[in-house]
């Protein structure tokens, strides 16, 4: 059996996994990461668009800019709609910031080729994977890769498995709480090879429910619609999605045009805390210990801020300094609490919920209220546009 030792072992090969062993490495310190899915399945998973000012420059600073800087598509604001009315909230005359569309695919694509050129290792196609005595001085992870075991002994574990993971399992029931809430209501996305039919993002609340339109390239599209989480895809033909996509994005005077629909998912939205990002020498990173609602954008952008955290510690950890390794957990949550509260505020602005018929018809009314105090309030969109471009504490 291969037994491998190296300074840092990191579960999951997603943005959260392959960022942080390349912040680690631009460093001069090692890891191995381990991959159940394989590499195109990676690859192929169709998540978040919109990257804040602050991840581009995480991603500049650690040399994984130049593509982003070429294709990434830089947004001054976003639209805001609701009773037929369209308004822009210029993020950039507002605060001077902006935000970058670029899929969270693009991200890991770009990663990945970092990571061939350097030689780093990572282990797709795992099984079993399994993490061992995080409570010690050398935890080890092990699993099975193309028939033969691994055995990997480590000073840390990283946990960056993504919400269905393994690692923060490893924590002891009796030293995690978990903090999480359902909402009444999914997302349907849809990609579309078809020129996007606005410059910036439409987040419009409509009474059919949410919809928005997003982008990936000049050629492509990217749309949402509120759904129920418990419709089946296959009740959804591209006539139908079209049709309500037309229906809650329309405006007087304004085209939205269709084309060939090439991915359609459903994807349920919850809020979710870990009490804890660390235990031991176990760390977790990325959705392995926070999901947000996609509203806000946050989730990849909160996991970028967590690397950021974590790289910065295990840095100084490896030249003598623990102060920063040891204030992980509690910035890590402290951000993610101020994502949380947000990505609520816009979830809940923007949403239609039914499921108390009485309070229903009152609660769109006072939503409609609260977009139209957004749109006359210039303290309100500075805080709106503060928050959804990235605070950076
Ligand atoms: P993940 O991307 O989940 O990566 C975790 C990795 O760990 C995966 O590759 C997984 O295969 C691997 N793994 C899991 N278990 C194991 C194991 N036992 N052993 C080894 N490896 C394992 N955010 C937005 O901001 N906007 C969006 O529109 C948006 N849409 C989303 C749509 C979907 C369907 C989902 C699930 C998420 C979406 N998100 C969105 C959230 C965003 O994509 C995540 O916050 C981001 O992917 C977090 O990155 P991560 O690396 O922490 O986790
Ligand atoms: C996209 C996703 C989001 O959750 C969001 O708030 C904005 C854009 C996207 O996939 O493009």
């Amino acid at each position: 059996m291969p037994h491998e030792r190296t300074r840092v072992a990191i579960i999951g090969a997603g943005p959260s996994g392959l960022l942080l062993a390349w912040a680690l490495r631009q460093s001069g310190i090692d890891s191995i990461v381990v991959e159940n899915r394989s590499r195109d399945y990676v690859l192929g998973r169709i998540r978040a668009g919109v990257l804040e000012q602050g991840s581009v420059e995480t991603l500049t600073r650690l040399g994984l800019g130049d593509r982003l800087a070429r294709e990434g598509l830089v947004h001054d604001g976003i639209y805001l709609q609701w009773g037929g009315e369209r308004q822009h909230i210029d993020f950039a005359e507002l605060i001077g910031r902006t935000v970058t569309v670029y899929g969270q695919q693009e991200v890991v694509k770009d990663l990945m080729a970092a990571h061939d050129a350097a030689g780093s290792t990572v282990y797709y196609d795992s099984a079993d994977v399994a993490v061992h005595g995080v409570e010690t001085t050398s935890p080890r992870v092990t699993f099975t890769h193309e028939g033969e075991a691994h055995d990997i002994t480590a000073d840390f574990i990283v946990g960056a498995d993504g919400f269905h993971g393994i690692c923060r399992s490893a924590i002891p029931a009796s030293e995690l709480a978990l903090y999480d809430r359902t909402y009444p209501y999914a997302w349907l996305g849809i990609l579309a090879d078809v020129a996007p039919s606005t410059d910036e993002l439409i987040y419009a609340l409509h009474e059919d429910g949410f919809a928005m339109h997003s982008m990936r390239s000049p050629h492509v599209s990217r749309l949402y619609l509120q759904v129920d989480p418990a419709e089946k895809i296959e009740a959804w033909s591209d006539e139908r999605i079209w049709e309500a996509l037309q229906v809650r994005l329309g405006v007087d005077g304004w085209n939205l045009t269709e084309g060939p629909i090439t991915e359609k998912s459903i994807t349920p939205m919850r809020s979710f805390v870990a009490s804890r990002m660390d235990y031991k020498n176990l760390f977790l990173v990325g959705d392995a210990g926070h999901i947000v609602p996609p509203t806000g954008a946050k989730g990849l952008n909160s996991a970028i801020t967590d690397v950021t955290l974590l790289a910065a510690g295990l840095i100084d950890h490896y030249a003598g300094d623990d102060t920063r390794l040891a204030g992980y957990g509690a910035a890590s949550l402290g951000n993610q609490w101020r994502v949380q509260q947000f990505s609520q505020w816009m979830t809940e602005l923007l949403h239609r919920d039914t499921t108390d018929l009485q309070s229903a018809d009152f609660n769109y009314r006072s939503q409609r209220g609260r977009l139209d105090y957004v749109s006359r309030s210039a303290h309100a969109q500075r805080a709106l546009a503060e928050q959804y471009t990235g605070l950076g504490f």
